[in-house]
């Protein structure tokens, strides 16, 4: 088949929300549109256990947050759906960022009642700087919310983006009774299709047929037209304008609407800039690139898995690639295609889908994969750690447990493992962006490795990239260590983020890098 064609009916986007906003569920009722699952009837069941066909590690379930990133396919009307799913914890996480990185657009979805919140806020500034197009829903608009205009002005204020009402939600007297598609004037009345359990079609009629023309709705329509608030689409494509739709994803209302949009106005995938500013077209040969690497994803397999999203070309499973890393050959024989627990083997896919390689035990994070002439992608953002832990483990015998432990935690991006040059492989010193990461790492180092350690905080507050020609001068300083991670780029540990403040100061001529983006 046409790569081309392919790619040109698929959409790969992630949702980005604060946690509680609604992702979950909004996820389940997409999955409901494409007959990927049968009921929702999970949303209420969910109150007893909070899973969803996304959401299931043992950890994730109790505490009732999403650690590792799932990816969910489905079909609707002749499109085919790549969801990547975003952690949803408070943290702020790496992973969330490499999930970002492998989509052509994303759902902000925003509770109604409490506007854009913080982590909302995080993920939108890494989709602005991406240029990543953002479609907003307005949740949970079946409760008493602020007004719509109110709701605008604060996407636009928070986030500076331009706000534009694809649907607007028709509220008299705080009642919500539906929403008017100003694209073709048509009123959606709002009704609750057994409490959103099934895909509900959504009926519509002239708005001027079904409301007041003069009441509030009709003036607040007026108004929108009169502010020029049109989606521009190639704004829109740039990241600087969001086309908004209103609804309730618990009650299955304005969701195929959003679905709609997704299949319409986000982009299919489309040419890739690679590491020396080329282009690659998408009927390029096969490429790719992991943006994701986890072991042990399923306890019933015990393997390890290595993302990949396809870039261009025709991926086949069984076909020698080459990483662009190491220029080593991986040949593809175990392809999957994962969804929540389930898995299924992928024989071809198209620039936009993700396919799990089993096993390729030498790929990292970052890397890329190519059929023919060679070419390589820039690598997601790596961050620097604002958490530092000696980490050692509880029990002696275990010591094997524990090293081979480390490296896969630190290969898939959970921690990162710092070493100091004296010490070697004693007291390795864990590093996070968010406090979380230490969570999953240690619970993962007893359970899947079978490696209970001990962590002990660590007295630093800020770490620097570095270079090896900074490296003498930064050994002599006080209060800063140097360490060094598992691809050997050195880094300044700093006691405090005044120490780093004051370091950086009083030496510009030393390499110390913040965060590194791609
Ligand atoms: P998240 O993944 O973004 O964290 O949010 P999730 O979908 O889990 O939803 C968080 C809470 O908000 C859930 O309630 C969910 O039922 C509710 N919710 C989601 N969409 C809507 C909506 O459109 N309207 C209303 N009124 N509520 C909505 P919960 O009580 O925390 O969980 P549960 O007990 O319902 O499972």
């Amino acid at each position: 088949m046409d790569p081309q064609r392919e790619a040109a009916r698929r959409r790969t986007f992630a949702i980005i929300s604060h946690p509680d906003a609604g992702k979950t569920t909004l996820t389940e009722k997409f999955l409901l549109y494409s007959g990927a699952i049968q009921e929702a009837g999970a949303v209420k069941s969910r109150k007893v256990e909070r899973s969803t066909a996304s959401d299931w590690l043992e950890l994730e379930q109790k505490r009732g947050i999403s650690v590792s990133s799932a990816v969910m396919r489905f079909e609707h009307d002749g499109h085919v759906f790549n969801l990547l799913d975003t952690p949803g914890h408070r943290d702020f996480s790496e992973d969330t960022y490499r999930v970002l990185s492998g989509v052509d657009a994303a759902v902000m979805v925003i509770d109604a009642v409490n506007g854009v919140e913080p982590q909302t806020e995080k993920l939108y500034a890494v989709c602005r700087r991406r240029g990543t197009p953002i479609i907003t829903f307005v949740n949970k608009m079946d409760r008493p919310a602020p007004e719509p205009l109110e709701i605008l002005d604060d996407i636009e204020a928070k986030l500076g983006i331009d706000a534009h009402p694809v649907t607007w939600p028709v509220v008299p007297e705080g009642r919500f009774t539906g929403v008017v598609d100003r694209r073709d004037a048509s009123f959606h009345a709002y009704g609750d299709s057994a409490h959103g359990s099934r895909a509900g079609a959504e009926s519509s009629e002239p708005w001027r047929d079904a409301l007041d023309p003069s009441g509030m709705a009709g003036e607040e329509l007026a108004l929108l037209d009169e502010l020029g608030k049109d989606v521009d689409v190639k704004r829109f494509l740039a990241g600087e304008s969001t086309p908004v739709f209103f609804g309730s994803a618990l009650a299955n209302f304005g969701v195929r609407l959003l679905l709609d949009a997704v299949a319409g106005l986000a982009p299919p995938p489309g040419p890739r800039e690679t590491r020396d500013g080329d282009r690659r077209a998408i009927d390029d040969p096969f490429s790719g690139f992991v943006f994701k690497v986890q072991a042990n994803l399923d306890p019933r397999h015990r393997d390890r898995l290595a993302f990949v999203r396809v870039c261009s070309g025709t991926f086949e499973r069984g076909t020698a690639l080459t990483c662009a890393r190491n220029g080593k050959r991986v040949v593809a024989k175990y392809a999957h295609q994962v969804f929540g627990r389930e898995r299924e083997t992928v024989d071809v896919a198209y620039p936009g889908d993700i396919v799990g390689l089993v096993n390729a035990t030498d790929l990292r994070i970052g890397d890329t994969l190519f059929d023919g002439a060679r070419v390589e992608f820039p690598p997601p953002p790596t961050f620097t750690p604002e958490h530092f832990s000696v980490c050692t483990p509880a029990d002696r015998s275990k010591v094997k447990q524990f090293r081979r432990g480390l490296e896969q935690l630190d290969q898939e991006g959970v921690i990162q493992v710092l070493r100091h040059p004296d010490l070697g492989d004693q007291e390795p010193l864990l590093a996070a962006v968010g406090q979380l990461q230490f969570d999953v790492a240690t619970w993962r180092l007893e359970h899947e490795f079978g490696a209970p350690v001990r962590l002990r905080a660590a007295t630093y507050e800020s770490a620097r990239a570095t270079d090896e020609a900074s490296v003498p001068k930064l050994r002599t300083l006080r209060d800063v260590s140097v360490y060094y991670r598992s691809d050997d780029v050195p880094m300044a540990l700093f006691r405090s983020r005044w120490v780093a403040e004051r370091v950086r100061a009083d030496h510009p001529e030393l390499r110390l890098d913040n965060v590194v983006f791609s």
